[in-house]
């Protein structure tokens, strides 16, 4: 990992209306790293990622970004223009629910080969080429790549969404319960995949999730979010085996009777 952060989170806060949504989150996100954000429903995690991703506007605070040319920029002061890029390139988003990151009605290829028309590849060969190492490293056979996700199984969706976030060679990708509405077997399978693919990437990633298991696996730091707040954050095995805050206790003990 390097030694200068990615990101740089400062007193981040989120109100709807009166209604708080998040309140004074600090972090900072190393290249390489994953951190994972845990809570019960109500929490504040969709919200915060949201915030963090700049699909939500903070009520205050700052994320402060490392961009490829080493500027620190406030995300929340890019133009539209600029933000979009951001996403586009350097950014991957992964949606709980495949279809709301995903093309339902144009063909596997063309949904990964999509994302790398948008960074400026125009050779329709490479493009191919690369889609299909795509849909290999994901493990989605060769001969479904002129397919519609519409006729894929959920957890080969949610596959092929991974491989559209990640054949552009993003720094960050944020993920909302990335195997939430798969059954057991499928997301272990999904979380060996995504794991290897982050470590063999270096990428740094911030997952939400509310499932303990998917945040030991995935990430190397976690934050525990209550009522807004963050409530205790370290690193995920400290936390997990030696968790300070009662209300952390209560989480770990409770997933351990399921
Ligand atoms: N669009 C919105 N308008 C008003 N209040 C909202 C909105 N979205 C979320 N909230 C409120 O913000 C708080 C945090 O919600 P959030 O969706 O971030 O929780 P969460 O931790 O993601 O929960 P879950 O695990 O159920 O997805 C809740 O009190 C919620 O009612
Ligand atoms: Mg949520």
């Amino acid at each position: 990992m390097s030694d200068e952060p990615l990101l740089k989170v400062k007193n981040l806060t989120k109100y709807y209306g009166a209604r708080l949504g998040c309140a004074d989150v600090n972090f900072e996100l190393y290249p390489g790293e994953v951190l994972a954000i845990v809570g019960e429903s109500g929490s504040g995690k969709t919200t915060l990622l949201s915030t963090l991703s700049a699909n939500l506007e903070p009520t205050s605070g700052e994320a402060l970004y490392r961009m490829r040319d080493e500027s620190w920029r406030n995300i929340y002061e890019l133009s539209e223009a600029e933000r979009r890029f951001l996403t586009r390139t350097d950014w991957g988003f992964v949606h709980q629910n495949p279809a709301d990151g995903l093309r339902m009605t144009v063909s596997a290829g063309a949904n990964v080969g999509e994302r790398l028309m948008a960074v400026g590849d125009r050779h329709y060969g490479r493009i191919r080429d690369t889609a299909l190492d795509w849909l290999g490293r994901v493990e989605i056979a060769a001969d479904r790549i002129d397919d519609q996700p519409r006729s894929f199984s959920g957890g080969m969706r949610q596959r092929l969404q991974i491989a559209r976030n990640l054949v552009t060679g993003p720094r960050l990708v944020f993920m909302d319960e990335p195997t939430g509405g798969l059954d057991v077997s499928v997301q272990a399978r999904l979380l060996d995949l995504l794991r290897q693919l982050v470590g063999e990437l270096g990428l740094s990633a911030i997952v939400v999730t509310h499932d303990l298991a998917v945040a030991r696996l995935l990430s190397h730091r976690m934050m525990v979010m209550k009522g807004g707040h963050v409530i205790e954050a370290g690193l995920t095995d400290r936390v997990l085996d030696d968790p300070r805050e009662p209300y952390t206790q209560l989480l770990v003990s409770s997933i351990l009777q399921v």
